[in-house]
């Protein structure tokens, strides 16, 4: 079983959403996979009522890192949770970059997120900089320990990191399959030396950027990752569902 993530970033109104589930779950109905649906926060309680008894889960795409009341334009983890999402992305690098987050929030995100009963897909990846000057493995090292600070080994099972190279994000590039292997294989040794080696086998990775329904398939043969993060191609019901259905 292969965990495949939607990301729908800021599209799709709850309208939009209804229409695009009627369409998406006939297609996916009966998939030994996981299918995970980060919704704006708006469509969540639609979904919610529609994937009720299929296979299909929800996710929301941000929590607030602090749970104070006032904080104007933000959404916290009991919200997400009520409105039917049982998974939150934190650290996407898109809100790195537009919303000055980092790994400290990232933090706070975690624990709140764990604190509302949800599960973590956790983005990290590294910058072009960062891979021209072969720093990947030590920027990759740095955003896990400091994402994941006090967290206890039990709670990584509520934790799904998405390794997303920024430069693959929405670029049409994509990591060579011994590229990605060697980012996944690094991701499972920092799990490994900060927790144990049972941890570092058994967390779940996810590989993000640039897939769609005729590249996937140059990854089914990596045994080390879990399955996938789709952002744009996620966004046409039929192209989702084929990608779903092949992985
Ligand atoms: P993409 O987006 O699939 O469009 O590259 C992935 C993401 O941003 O999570």
């Amino acid at each position: 079983m292969r965990k495949v993530i939607g990301n729908f970033k800021m599209h799709q109104t709850p309208t939009q959403t209804k229409e695009y589930l009627l369409q998406f779950m006939s297609k996916v109905d009966g998939t030994k996979n996981e299918v995970v649906l980060c919704l704006p926060a708006t469509s969540l309680t639609t979904a919610k009522y529609m994937v009720s008894g299929s296979n299909i889960k929800l996710g929301g795409q941000n929590i607030c890192d602090d749970d104070h009341a006032k904080t104007t334009g933000e959404i916290s983890g009991d919200m997400l949770k009520d409105a039917g999402a049982e998974y939150v992305i934190v650290g996407h690098s898109e809100r790195r970059t537009k919303f000055k987050e980092n790994f400290r929030t990232n933090n706070k995100k975690i624990k709140l997120a764990f604190k509302n009963r949800l599960k973590v897909i956790l983005c990290v990846g590294e910058n072009l900089t960062e891979r021209n000057t072969l720093k990947m493995l030590e920027s990759l090292k740095i955003q896990i320990e400091e994402s994941l600070k006090g967290i206890y080994e039990n709670e990584l099972e509520r934790v799904v990191i998405a390794y997303e190279p920024i430069w693959a994000i929405g670029s049409g590039k994509l990591p060579t399959n011994k590229e990605l292997d060697r980012a996944v294989k690094a991701i499972r040794k920092v799990i490994t030396d900060d927790f144990s080696e049972k941890a570092g086998q058994s967390i779940q990775i996810v590989y993000g950027g640039s897939l769609d329904a005729k590249n996937v398939n140059q990854y089914l043969k990596l045994n080390t990752i879990n399955g996938f993060l789709v952002g744009g191609s996620c966004l046409d019901p039929l192209e989702f569902a084929t990608i779903v259905k092949e992985v």
